[in-house]
């Protein structure tokens, strides 16, 4: 594939520092080898997220300067309503500030302790939120869809009949809803064909039961279908838009990833009652019913950027920059999960570095690999962020799959950034044993991933500077 060129030129421009090897290394070391502790001004490149790291267009830019900071009936909510009921087709729409606060208004909302929510697989902030009312979230996607090595143009589809046997054994009542990720974030950014959502509908129906999406990348998933399904090559994103969402009774979105915007989301349905009830928790969580949580700008920023994600260019390129770079890598031989998703390329790391064992977190050792040596920022997605020690047997449990992230921003990075970092990469991996592996020093309880701190190993295994790495 040909990649399209920059669908947009640049106007203005946020200086890059590069900073000495012997510097990064010093941060990082400061840093207990933990990256999200890494000033982000000492990197070069940064793929930690696609969430919030959007770069504007001019016409975001100059809609904050008609922000109408009215507490009540500010003219930019009214720009938002239309623009979220002619693109998503729903109702009632409350802005949030931004996509974790939609869950969970939702979740409060409508779910009940004991409850079930099925999703394709539940984003970490969707799971919290539905564990929150000490309900179970339950993934049910495609068996394809947890093989990294599976071929698939729709891997993130939900199995139908697997919510069917969930609907059947558990009841209704049970059942407040049934939610689809689109793309799929945390099975790699992979799209829902319409044809998958139509029949997860149909099961929903015979049950009775509500369809919600989580929209977030909702446009990259519209631009997959387009390539991808017989019989959506010569619809319009719009038009594959409303035909995916007429499936559902409302969705969340964090504005975040496809509303091109740096904060902002919202929640839209359709059930004027559900509706009523989360506008009145709103208001006391969040604010009042016309800004929830942002100002009158960000929802003009929202409006336009949730307009200025639809263009096929702008797709093209998005879609492309990231399949490119996943080109490049496998190219040059580095193992990477297939097919390459919207928004990320993941990195195999049992295959990239088969050395090291899980109980030296290798992910995370490629992480500080990658920026100490040049500059770059990635997520480490396996054993410093799922390992846990089993409450019965106190044995260290480790993921399935060890994977580093590399998420790219939107419109922010040109192809030379992303030649950069392949060409880095392809660098680590022809010497993965140089890569040390690491020991945790210090953990929280919860979510440890984002304050660990470690150490490097040195070959035969014990504690050493990370200087002789
Ligand atoms: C699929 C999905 N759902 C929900 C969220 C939560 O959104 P936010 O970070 O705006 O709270 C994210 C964020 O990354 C996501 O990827």
């Amino acid at each position: 594939m040909r990649l399209p060129a920059e669908p947009f030129r640049i106007k203005v421009v946020e200086p890059l520092r590069r900073v000495s090897r012997a510097e990064r290394e010093r941060l990082i070391l400061e840093a207990g080898l933990n990256i999200f502790a890494v000033p982000a001004d000492s990197i070069y490149v940064d793929l930690l997220t696609d969430s919030g790291t959007s770069a504007m267009s001019d016409r975001q830019w100059a809609g904050l300067m008609l922000g109408d900071e009215s507490y009540a009936g500010s003219r930019n909510f009214f720009h938002f309503q239309d623009t979220i009921r002619e693109i998503f087709g729903y109702r009632h729409v409350i802005p949030t500030h931004q996509g974790r606060m939609a869950e969970n208004l939702l979740f409060s909302t409508v779910v009940k302790p004991g409850d079930v929510v099925p999703n394709n697989i539940h984003f970490d902030t969707t799971r919290a939120n539905v564990e929150h009312q000490n309900a179970e979230a339950v993934d049910l996607v495609i068996d394809e869809g947890l093989d990294p090595a599976t071929l698939h143009d729709f891997k993130g589809n939900l199995d139908p009949r697997k919510l069917g046997a969930l609907l059947k054994e558990r009841g209704r009542d049970k059942v407040p809803l049934v939610m689809i990720t689109v793309t799929n974030n945390s099975g790699g950014g992979q799209p829902v064909s319409i044809a998958n959502v139509r029949a997860v509908r149909e099961v929903c129906d015979r049950h009775g039961v509500p369809l919600f999406f989580d929209a977030c990348r909702f446009a990259e998933n519209c631009w997959f279908i387009k390539q991808r399904e017989p019989g959506w090559a010569d619809r319009s994103i719009p038009e594959i838009a409303r035909e995916l969402f007429s499936y559902g009774d409302g969705c969340t979105m964090s504005a975040k990833k496809d509303g091109l915007v740096n904060i902002g989301g919202f929640l839209a349905l359709n059930n004027q009652e559900w509706a009523e009830r989360i506008t009145n928790l709103l208001i006391l969580v969040e604010g009042f019913s016309t800004y929830g949580g942002l100002a009158g700008r960000d929802l003009e920023a929202i409006s336009i950027g949730l307009r200025e994600v639809l263009d096929e260019d702008y797709l093209a390129f998005r879609t492309g920059q990231v399949q490119h770079l996943g080109e490049l890598l496998e190219d040059a031989g580095v193992p990477i999960v297939k097919p390459v998703g919207g928004h990320a390329v993941y990195l195999d790391v049992r295959r990239f570095m088969p050395h090291m064992p899980q109980s030296q977190y290798p992910g995370q050792a490629l992480v500080v690999a990658l920026y100490r040596d040049y500059g770059i920022r990635a997520v480490e997605v396996g054993s410093l962020m799922f390992g846990h020690r089993d409450p019965e047997s106190g044995e260290m449990v480790y993921p399935k799959l060890e994977l580093v992230r590399l998420a790219v921003p939107r419109r922010v990075y040109t192809t030379e950034h992303m030649r950069y970092v392949a060409e880095s990469v392809i660098e680590l991996h022809r010497s993965p044993e140089r890569i040390r592996g690491l020991r945790i020093t210090h953990e929280a309880p919860t979510l440890r991933h984002y304050t660990a701190r470690l150490e490097v190993l040195d070959a035969a295994g014990a504690r050493t500077a990370l200087q002789r790495a």
